[in-house]
């Protein structure tokens, strides 16, 4: 069976907007209406449980909170915390259950990814991820100076969705570095796992500064949303 847990317990302090960004306006609707929309609408999918901060005042007020599928829980001091308190959270999964997990401030996530990303890394003993391979050539930086260029051929950008089974994941989150583990891959590969690169595409952005959201919009009006 197939579960989802979407942390959404961050303060957004990079973008500084007065709120969470994960509640700014996008094309009428609020950051994670838009980044629940293609989880919920996937037809496999038995549960839900959206992360939020102890104080969260705003999720109650958005129209899809009312949804069938759709639970909460109260996150932690880490993205890692948070998503290990939405795993503990979800009622009847069994260890072998597979969970994706998407970051609440990734709005603009295409259905066919999802769908590619669940057929995928469901084939592989240890999940996957959606990633897009670097575009840039990538320096290393020595004191600002570039001290030699990376084998960009080995190197992808790791995106939400992630896909795991939830034993698994929950395992390698309890027992990795959470204050440091910045996805859930990192935690699986220090587990010792292999999660699947699932290639994606480089307009499925986690909003983090300010002048994302115009990126975003754009890439949400191309998509029709
Ligand atoms: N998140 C969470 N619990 C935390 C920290 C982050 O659930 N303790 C969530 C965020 O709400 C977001 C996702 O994890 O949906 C990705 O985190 P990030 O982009 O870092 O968001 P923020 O932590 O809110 O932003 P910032 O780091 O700029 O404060
Ligand atoms: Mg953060």
């Amino acid at each position: 069976m197939l579960y989802a847990v979407v942390p959404a317990a961050g303060r957004g302090a990079r973008m500084d907007a007065g709120l969470p960004k994960q509640y700014l306006q996008l094309g009428g609707r609020a950051v994670i209406e838009h980044a629940l929309e293609p989880l919920l609408d996937y037809p496999e999918l038995e549960q839900l449980v959206v992360v939020l901060a102890p104080d969260d005042q705003d999720f109650a007020t958005l129209g899809v909170a009312g949804h069938p599928l759709l639970s909460t829980c109260v996150g932690g001091a880490s993205r890692a915390d948070s998503v290990l308190a939405g795993l503990n959270a979800l009622d009847a999964a069994d260890v072998d259950d597979w969970v994706l997990v998407h970051d609440a401030a990734r709005p603009c996530l295409r259905p066919d990814d999802l769908d590619r990303l669940v057929r995928q890394a469901r084939r592989s003993p240890d999940g996957g991820l959606l990633a897009v391979p670097a575009r840039d050539t990538l320096k290393q930086s020595q004191e600002g100076h570039a001290s030699s260029t990376l084998d960009r051929s080995t190197i992808w950008q790791a995106q939400t969705p992630q896909l795991f089974r939830l034993g698994l994941l929950r395992q390698a989150l309890e027992q990795g570095d959470r204050m440091h583990i910045t996805d859930e891959a990192s935690a699986i590969e220090l587990a010792g796992g292999r999660p699947r690169l699932v290639q994606g595409h480089g307009d499925n952005l986690k909003v983090t500064w300010l002048d994302d959201l115009p990126m975003a919009e754009a890439s949400l009006r191309a998509q029709g949303r």
